[in-house]
């Protein structure tokens, strides 16, 4: 309530500033959420619902009202390339800073994701990377454009966080380490053609050359990342990212599972969709994208673990293996996310145990896991 005075008070003021044809309901999603992140505490919205029967086909996407720009200075992109494809084209706020449901939108709007799918990573990482009080997170490098920070160890660091959902052993990006780990590093993403031309079917980077790619970067990063850390959550988001541009980069027309080296140029190193691009012909979930990781894991397994030094990996079995979905859920709710709100109070706890909810459902339906409760019921 408070909330909507406050930008009815913001349209009487720009309605006195403005000439009188100047449209009034023209507050863009980013004047919104600047408003927003300056006057603190926002209303969180619920996750946005499926695509409706009807609207959830194939599509274009590459469209008119969807331009690509390129970014501009003050704009934030960051380590996640279909993220950042989707801001260049409106899908989502220019700015790179954007509420979780219009996160969730986004990628059901531009990509097809199944609903649970996209709430899976979008709570996720919102809770790690994300200011619960303006409800407002970077899909980059930390901004104040997210408002008033909540008290550390919180670190709404956004997407670009290393340590959080950001991690080691990346497709494109090289480990924190060795620089900055949000950047598109063509070096890196040339082994990733390199993969495709050699393993996958045609010179496409298909789950063969995905599951050759995924190993060698474990492999490399074993040998020379003396900080190296593969653990839960990482793990999962490695593998899910692994597979992630055989289906959603893919046109929907063709919808082979196999990409072009030239529409994976187009996405990683440009950002941008290909021209004339289709989105996925029906919603892509949990029960398309496991199965893919699940090949991965078992064309090469590994044990969860960190570098101590260079080329001495130390297993940590007792943590949850990639294939322990419930389990890496349980972790990031009762450790991860506690890790940088133990003790939150009032309207800080309230806003985290609503996301948390959210988190929650998208892994009781497809996944059935057990609700945990970090901070109480
Ligand atoms: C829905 C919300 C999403 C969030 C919050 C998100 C977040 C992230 C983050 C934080 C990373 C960096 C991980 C790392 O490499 O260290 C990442 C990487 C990646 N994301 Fe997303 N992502 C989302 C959706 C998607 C979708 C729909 C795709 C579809 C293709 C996608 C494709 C990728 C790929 C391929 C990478 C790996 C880049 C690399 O290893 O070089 N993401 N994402
Ligand atoms: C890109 O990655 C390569 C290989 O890991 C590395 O040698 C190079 O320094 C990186 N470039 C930048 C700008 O970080
Ligand atoms: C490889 O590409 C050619 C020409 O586009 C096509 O005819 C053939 O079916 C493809 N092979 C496979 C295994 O998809
Ligand atoms: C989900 O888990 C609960 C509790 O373990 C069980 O009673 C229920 O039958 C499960 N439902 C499905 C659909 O698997």
């Amino acid at each position: 309530m408070k909330f909507f005075t406050l930008i009815m008070v913001a349209l009487v003021r720009l309605a006195v500033a403005m000439p009188a044809y100047e449209s009034l309901i023209g507050l863009s999603e980013r004047e919104i959420n600047e408003f927003v992140a300056r006057n603190g505490i926002a209303p969180i919205p619920n996750p946005p619902e499926p695509l409706r029967a009807g609207q959830n086909g194939l599509k274009l996407v590459n469209d008119a009202a969807h331009p690509f720009k390129t970014q501009g200075t003050d704009e934030i992109r960051g380590p996640c390339p279909a993220l950042n494809t989707l801001a260049n084209h409106g899908y989502l706020p220019r700015s790179g800073v954007a509420r979780p449901d219009q996160i969730v939108t986004a990628v059901m709007e531009g990509l097809n994701l199944g609903n649970d799918f996209a709430k899976f990573l979008t709570y996720q990482a919102f809770l790690m990377n994300g200011n619960p009080l303006t409800n407002l997170m970077s899909i980059g490098m930390k901004t104040p454009l997210t408002g008033q920070d909540p008290p550390k160890p919180a670190q709404v660091g956004g997407l670009s966080q290393h340590g959080t959902f950001e991690g080691d052993t990346s497709m494109s990006r090289v480990d924190a380490f060795f620089g900055d780990p949000a950047a598109f590093n063509q070096t890196r993403f040339n082994d990733l053609l390199a993969y495709a031309t050699k393993y996958g079917v045609n010179g496409t980077y298909d789950v063969t050359a995905a599951s050759e790619l995924r190993y060698e970067r474990l492999q490399d990063s074993i040998a020379t990342n003396p900080q190296l850390v593969f653990t839960s959550p990482r793990i999962l988001s490695a593998y899910s990212e692994a597979v992630f541009p055989t289906v959603y980069f893919v046109d929907g027309r063709l919808n082979n599972r196999q990409l072009t080296q030239q529409a994976a140029t187009s996405f990683f190193a440009m950002q941008r969709m290909p021209q004339d691009f289709h989105r996925q012909p029906a919603p892509v979930s949990f029960e398309v994208i496991e199965p893919l990781t699940g090949k991965l894991f078992k064309d090469h397994p590994f044990v969860p673990g960190v570098n101590h030094g260079k080329n001495n990996y130390i297993e940590m079995p007792q943590t949850p293996a990639v294939s322990d979905f419930c389990g890496i859920y349980r972790d990031i709710a009762l450790r991860v996310i506690p890790e940088q709100y133990p003790r939150p109070t009032g309207p800080l706890k309230d806003a985290i145990k609503k996301n948390l909810v959210f988190l929650y459902g998208a892994v009781s339906f497809q996944h059935n896991c057990t609700q945990v409760f970090p901070y109480g019921k």
